[in-house]
């Protein structure tokens, strides 16, 4: 992922110092190698595979699945088809966290780790049904990812708001359930409904969800859904009709289709684009033949995003850095970047005043 830049101050540097947001991130997809080490030997499990190759996403050392082919990507071993085996990749990582002090431990160690990026406020998605230990104990366990990030706040590190997300294949009952627990109980630090999963698992689940997202909006709740990843426009129409969609995590597929980019630019639905996770999980060769530019120029709002920066061994000032460098971006646009990642967020409007002010302060010039 490599270019010329437009403006050769515009630095991994230079984007890590930017007050910014994140909005597009998974919990799941950020344990480090070493806290997977920590984590298996305290569970007493082996690594399904040798440490440095733990995330070679080609091998998904048996959890792999036969790749299939959808036209659009690359065959590469880890593939679109790659998503599955990569997801399940995911369970076997949050199936190591059994205990409350180990959940916490991982939210802290998340905000630091975005802090060490320049991220002040992150929107972080938490997928209960990865976590194998908290099944039917889902609210202890965002208790004691909350504490986590409660701690790490306090600690000066970067503030972390909660998308709790539903599985894609999960059914229209549990759906609705999730959200009228979070609707009701609020949980400490949970600040929107999401959903993730493989989209080609259950490819048109807006109607299975359009009453969970109903709750969430009746309630006040973010709403944002993974869509228009290995799934195409009419999926991310679904999104913004029928669940009431304020973000679109990926949605890069959206750029099929005119009438729909024209809908999220007027309605200003941002896409949380993840560049690098797109091309390593086989959706595009490289960043050149990446849509984001032509999102951007059909005057949508992007954001630029990790979604698992641990396994997919990347951090959010390369994947910033690869954008500017590949759409000759300057200082001012970068800056932009970081102001719509702000304005995107489900963070409270005092900070994201505060953030935007301080953006508003960043000298353009070297
Ligand atoms: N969960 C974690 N990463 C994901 C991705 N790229 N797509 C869908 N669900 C996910
Ligand atoms: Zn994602």
């Amino acid at each position: 992922m490599t270019g010329s830049t437009g403006d050769a101050t515009v630095t991994a540097d230079w984007i890590r110092s930017l007050p910014k947001a994140e909005v597009h991130v998974h919990l799941e997809g950020s344990f480090e190698l070493i806290d997977l080490l920590e984590l298996a030997k305290a569970a007493g499990e082996p690594l399904p595979g040798p440490a440095a190759t733990l995330f070679d996403l080609g091998t998904h050392h048996g959890f792999a699945v036969p790749e299939v082919t959808t036209g659009g990507g690359r065959d590469n071993g880890a593939g679109v088809g790659g998503l599955t085996g990569f997801l399940r990749f995911l369970d076997w990582q949050c199936g190591l966290v059994r205990t409350r002090e180990q959940a916490a431990r991982h939210a802290y160690r998340f905000a630091a780790r975005q802090s060490a990026s320049g991220v002040a406020y992150t929107d972080v998605i938490v997928n209960p049904t990865h976590w194998r230990a908290w099944r039917g104990r889902e609210a202890a366990l965002l208790a004691a990812l909350a504490a986590g990030f409660d701690e790490a706040e306090q600690d000066g590190l970067c503030a972390v708001g909660i998308c709790v997300s539903l599985l894609r294949q999960q059914s229209s009952a549990e759906g609705a359930d999730v959200a009228r627990w979070i609707a009701r109980d609020r949980p400490h630090r949970v600040v929107g409904l999401s959903v993730d999963g493989d989209e080609r698992a259950a490819p048109r689940s807006g109607a299975r969800f359009a009453e969970a997202f109903t709750i969430a909006r009746d309630a006040g709740l973010g709403r944002t859904v993974h869509t228009g990843e290995s799934s195409g426009p009419d999926s991310v129409w679904e999104a913004l009709d029928l669940l009431h969609a304020q973000r679109i995590d990926h949605g890069i597929r959206a750029v099929e289709d005119p009438v729909l980019l024209r809908r999220l630019a007027d309605d200003g639905v941002s896409l949380g684009v993840c560049p690098h996770s797109n091309i390593t999980l086989g959706l595009y060769p490289d960043l050149a033949r990446h849509p984001i530019g032509r999102l951007v120029a059909a005057g949508v709002t992007v954001t630029v995003n990790t979604d698992d920066p641990a396994p997919l061994r990347t951090t959010l000032e390369a994947e910033w850095l690869a954008v500017a460098e590949s759409l000759g971006w300057d200082r001012e646009r970068v800056v932009r970047l970081a102001l719509d990642s702000v304005a995107a967020s489900f963070a409270p409007a005092e900070t994201r005043e505060r953030l935007r002010a301080q953006l508003e302060r960043v000298p353009l010039a070297a």
